[in-house]
């Protein structure tokens, strides 16, 4: 685990699952990390700061952010994790919501690393990373808006990584496979089945195994790493 002491972090989407578990491993390896998300988060440790923030609202990006900078003067890293699935193929997809995913998935993700460029720009360094999805990198048949949403966090985290990469500021995309969480709980036993038959490991992952890759990916470990998009799929992206 690398040492994140002195490093404060932002992740939004912390209430449960993967967000859940990366606001714990950022901690326990040293940060201070406020959490976000439109859940309730009392599960979370008392050593996390805990926020209440739709992602899709700029002003209250704006809000979350100004308070750490006056809390603590800087803003580190930032893990845009929030995220929502959607399953509906092309021909029976409506506007509201393709717009619904766009919106969380995408926008959310512009208008966190927007808001994090502020002081990041100001200290003269930083590290995003980006949660999309082995499915920003490949296609099942449907989940169309999700699969759109997922590909361009790809895009514009590498468009982050080299506008920003003179100023000291990294910007890497996790593609998890799947993962265990609420989200993949609640898919039908059918879709999973397709996920973890066409996973070569033949299992899925943990929260834990996408923490590590981000806490690494946060991290000086990292620092000559930008503009990188990292599997985190038990090889399911090798096929
Ligand atoms: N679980 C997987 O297998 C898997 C695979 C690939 C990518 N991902 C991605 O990982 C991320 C987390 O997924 P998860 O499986 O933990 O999902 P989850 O549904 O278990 O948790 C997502 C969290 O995001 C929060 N959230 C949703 N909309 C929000 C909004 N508008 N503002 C703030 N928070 C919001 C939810 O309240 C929830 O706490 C997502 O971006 C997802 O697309 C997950």
């Amino acid at each position: 685990m690398p040492d994140l002491t002195g490093s404060v972090a932002l992740v939004t989407g912390a209430a449960q699952g993967i967000g859940h578990g990366i606001a714990c491993a950022l901690a326990d390896a040293g940060a201070v990390v406020i959490a976000t998300d439109i859940r309730d988060q009392s599960d979370l440790s008392d050593s996390i700061v805990t926020r209440s923030h739709d992602v899709t609202d700029g002003e209250r990006w704006r809000e979350v952010v100004s308070e750490i900078e006056s809390q603590h003067g800087r803003l580190d890293i930032l893990v845009n994790n929030a995220g929502v699935s959607g399953y509906d193929s092309l021909h029976e997809l409506e506007l509201a919501e393709w717009q619904r995913i766009i919106d969380i998935n995408q926008t959310g993700v512009l208008l966190g690393m927007q808001a994090a460029l502020r002081p990041m720009l100001r200290q003269g360094s930083g590290s995003i990373v980006n949660i999309s999805s082995i499915c920003g990198a490949a296609s099942v048949s449907g989940v169309a808006a999700y699969h759109a949403s997922k590909h361009a966090v790809l895009t514009m985290t590498k468009n982050a990584a080299v506008s920003y990469a003179r100023q000291g500021i990294r910007a890497n995309a996790v593609l998890p496979g799947w993962i265990r969480t609420p989200l993949t709980l609640g898919q039908t036993d059918d879709l999973n089945e397709a996920f973890l038959g066409a996973t070569p490991m033949g299992h899925g992952g943990e929260p834990a195994d996408i923490a590590a890759a981000v806490c690494f990916l946060a991290s000086s470990e990292a620092r000559f790493i930008t503009g990188v998009d990292l599997p985190v799929d038990g090889g399911y992206l090798a096929r």
